[in-house]
């Protein structure tokens, strides 16, 4: 099991988003590399959770528990209904079935693509808790936002749905990534220093809405061009107890080295 971040009482977590990739074959031929290349001490420094495409939940479910490997299964997406005449929809009840632990909801590329809103994330989120496992909220600002100095006017009005509608005693249950739209997949990562900013920013926001003990409790990730390079500085952010990490996690070399130099 993961330690607890000595200072923050936090157990860091790790989170490999694949998006649209790899097929189950493939799926499992990553992380049965990815797991002989990590060390005992790697899952003791975080949670590392591997989010798939659905196609491939069952086939690493059964692989992590045939070998005893100890990620964290994740999912992409879900529905923000419980069941019925939605086609082509994946329920969170469904997902659980399958030993999810998280699930990722408001993704931007959900958001951007998908015209996603806040209140659809916020009862995704809801249905995720309600079925037993935990939500990564994404939120993000893009470029002209940030230039327009809106950035946490946009975080906030995406948080804000959640706050309204997430239990208050389960609150400590999500998980925020911070991913600015413009670092997704760019190859370009926020400054440490705007992401300590901003770390710093929506866990005021957390205290002033929930409480001291609750916001010190949950979990905020940094998510955008996240590589072997960057990862040290993201972690030892004070606010910043993860990382949300997509095109450096389809490399099981890569996404180990980083999960090292993290
Ligand atoms: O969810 C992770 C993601 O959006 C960041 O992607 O490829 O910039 O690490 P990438």
């Amino acid at each position: 099991l993961p330690s607890p971040d000595p200072v923050s009482h936090r157990v860091r977590l790790i989170s490999a988003n694949w998006k649209m990739n790899l097929n189950h074959l493939e799926a499992i031929a990553l992380v049965q590399k990815l797991y002989h290349l990590l060390r005992p001490e790697d899952f003791r420094y975080a949670e590392i959770a591997i989010h798939p495409p659905f196609t491939s939940l069952r086939s690493l479910q059964l692989t992590f528990e045939a070998d005893r490997m100890p990620f964290t299964l994740g999912a992409q997406n879900v529905s923000d209904q419980l069941s019925g005449a939605f086609t082509g929809e994946v329920s969170a009840q469904m997902l659980s079935k399958l030993a999810v632990g998280y699930v990722i909801v408001g993704h931007s590329e959900r958001r951007h693509l998908f015209g996603e809103t806040s209140e659809q994330v916020a009862q995704k989120a809801l249905a995720v808790q309600q079925a037993g496992m935990r939500p990564i909220v994404c939120l993000g600002e893009s470029h002209e936002q940030r230039e327009s100095g809106l950035t946490l006017d946009v975080l906030t009005a995406q948080i804000d749905p959640i706050l309204n509608t997430y239990p208050l005693e389960a609150l400590d249950t999500i998980v925020i990534a911070y991913e600015p739209v413009w670092a997704i997949g760019s190859g370009e990562s926020a400054d440490p220093e705007v992401v300590e900013g901003v770390g710093r920013s929506l866990r005021e926001l957390l205290r002033r809405r929930v409480g001291d003990e609750i916001a010190a409790r949950i979990r905020l990730q940094y998510g955008g061009s996240v590589s072997v390079g960057n990862a040290r500085e993201f972690m030892s952010l004070e606010d910043i107890d993860g990382l949300l990490v997509g095109g450096a996690s389809l490399d099981a070399e890569v996404f180990a080295q980083l999960i090292r130099a993290a």
